[in-house]
């Protein structure tokens, strides 16, 4: 498609999967080569890389555990030679399953005073410090090669709006954002910029809900475009913050959120 991107290396987690894999094929369209992770098979991203022409690799992977994210960063070393990019794009909605967290939205069984410490925690496990360790994994190496980088994390319109029943969510996308901000600052000076990306309800498995649901007409009630976003959308603007489009951008936040925020 074009040349934003090329022959950069980039490393996408939560990359088998919405708007990881779209702005995985976004990005080879645009010239990189793509390293996965994931805790999924990452096989259809991979084969749509490479019909789009580039390099991929898939290294299983789970963002909570430390040693897994610096693996996945020594695998792009080793395969590609160094990181230009990331996407921190893994991520979960609850500890519960989607449809669980749907029904829950629904209800108010999601609520803080039924919430047990062990669903907070671990969607804190996954959005907040796989997150980070995978952002320092990536801004490790960035240092070490000496090189420009672009680290992009994924938070949410969910960052800036509380939305009753679903704390764990609300806070660590908060945290993502705050994470991003400060991480932008401390490396301003080195080349490396890091940026967020909060999207607004996009369909992916995450965000898989019947239009005529609750959930639904809920979204579309604070969301002024009516409908939903694409990862196709999503990965745009993540193209943009990974590419030198956006070289004086750094510690910002874009929302593709069909007007949800304007002020
Ligand atoms: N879809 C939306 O409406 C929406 C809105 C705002 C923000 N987001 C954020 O976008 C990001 C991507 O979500 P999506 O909508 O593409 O959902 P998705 O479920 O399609 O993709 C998320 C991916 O993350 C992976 N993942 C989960 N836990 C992991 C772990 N511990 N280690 C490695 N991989 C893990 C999953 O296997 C999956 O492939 C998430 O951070 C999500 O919070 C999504």
């Amino acid at each position: 498609m074009g040349h934003a991107l090329h022959d950069r290396v980039a490393v996408i987690t939560g990359g088998a999967s919405g708007i990881g894999r779209a702005t995985a094929v976004r990005f080879a369209e645009e010239g990189a080569d793509v390293v996965i992770g994931d805790v999924q098979p990452g096989d259809e991203t991979l084969r749509l890389v490479e019909k789009a022409g580039r390099r991929a690799l898939y290294v299983r992977t789970d963002t909570t555990l430390e040693a897994d994210c610096d693996a996945l960063v020594a695998a792009a070393v080793a395969e590609f030679g160094r990181v230009d990019v990331g996407v921190a794009s893994a991520g979960v909605s609850s500890a519960a399953s989607d449809a669980d967290r749907v029904a829950r939205l629904e209800s108010d069984a999601g609520h803080v005073t039924t919430l047990s410490t062990a669903a907070f925690q671990r969607v804190m496990d996954i959005n907040v410090t796989g997150v980070m360790m995978t952002s320092r994994a990536l801004a490790r190496q960035m240092l070490a090669q000496g090189t420009a980088g672009s680290i992009i994390t994924i938070a949410s319109t969910a960052a800036k709006i509380p939305i009753a029943g679903a704390a764990p969510y609300c806070v660590s996308k908060a945290g993502v954002w705050m994470l991003t901000k400060v991480m932008a600052l401390e490396l301003a000076t080195t080349g490396i910029r890091v940026n967020s990306v909060g999207p607004g309800f996009t369909t992916t498995p995450m965000w898989d809900v019947a239009e005529d649901s609750p959930s639904h007409q809920w979204a579309m009630s604070i969301t002024p475009m009516h409908r939903n976003g694409t990862p196709e959308e999503q990965a745009a603007a993540c193209l943009f913050l990974a590419s030198d489009e956006s070289s004086f951008v750094t510690g910002q936040i874009l929302h593709p959120a069909g007007g949800q925020f304007t002020d």
